[in-house]
This record gives C-alpha cells, sequence and structure tokens, in this order.
C-alpha cells in the first residue's frame, strides 16, 4: 500500500475560537454553509470568515457538521469530557455517521482520522475510503 500523504488541516481562529476543516474528510453536506451562510460560503476564498459572527454562532453551525471535517475549540478553555457512548447511525440514502470518538485505521493499522466525528463510506462509490466523500449523492446509491 502507497504511504498516504499527510493529512491536511486547515485552521482559521480569533482570540476566542479555533475552526479546523480538514477537507479529506468534507462530503459537502452544506450543513454548515446554511446554518451560517456569512461565516461558511464555498463560493469565497478563505470560504471561512472566522470574523463574520460570534464564536458561539460558529461553535453552533460547526456542531451540525456530520462529517467531522470541520471541528472548533475554544481558545484557554479545556476540551470537554465525552459522555455520550459511541454511536453509528446509516443515514438515509448516505454514509455511516459515526459520532462519540473514532479512531478510524488502514489495514496496516495507521492512523487516519482521529475525532469526534466521521463519516464513512456505505455505498462503494468514494474516492476517499472509507470516508465518504459525497459520491453517492450521484452514483444512484440507494441504502
Ligand atoms: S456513502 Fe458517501 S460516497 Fe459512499
Amino acid at each position: 500500500m502507497a504511504a498516504r500523504e499527510p493529512r491536511e488541516v486547515r485552521e482559521y481562529s480569533t482570540d476566542e475560537i479555533v475552526v479546523e476543516w480538514e477537507p479529506t474528510l468534507c462530503y459537502h453536506s452544506h450543513n454548515c454553509v446554511r446554518a451560517l451562510p456569512r461565516v461558511f460560503d464555498p463560493e469565497r476564498r478563505p470560504w471561512v470568515d472566522i470574523e463574520a459572527a460570534s464564536a458561539d454562532e460558529i461553535e453552533a453551525a460547526v456542531a451540525r457538521c456530520p462529517s467531522g471535517a470541520l471541528r472548533t475549540r475554544r481558545v484557554g478553555v479545556p476540551e470537554p469530557k465525552r459522555e455520550q457512548p459511541l454511536e453509528v447511525r446509516a443515514s438515509a440514502q448516505g454514509p455511516l455517521l459515526v459520532r462519540g470518538g473514532v479512531r478510524v485505521l488502514d489495514a496496516e493499522g495507521n492512523v487516519l482520522y482521529e475525532g469526534e466525528k466521521a463519516a464513512l463510506c456505505r455505498c462503494g462509490g468514494s474516492q476517499n475510503k472509507p470516508f465518504c466523500d459525497g459520491t453517492h449523492k450521484t452514483n444512484g446509491f440507494e441504502g
């Protein structure tokens, strides 16, 4: 198996909040865009305007990201302890949505991703397996 490229994570920050975006995990649900279009605009570069809303508004919008591609952390605030059990849910005609802390490994045991959420392909069409890349929207998947 070929070595994986290092994970690309872009950060957008203020003195209150940091938004991380990991493009290879994003399957373009557009939940963030619908929740807070003045901050998240895929037609703009950079597509995240971190100054366009309060930290609370941004945190609430990012919480709607189903894939874990968008994440937030508060500056100077420790990460909250996990209280929810791991949850795996099949989305309607889309990926398996994992919440509650996940570590995704490749066949050799290398960590591909570790975080709070992940969207895993169950249609078989993703070019970024095991992650969903949104191909299920166009390949006729009915799961
Ligand atoms: S489930 Fe989204 S690409 Fe397969």
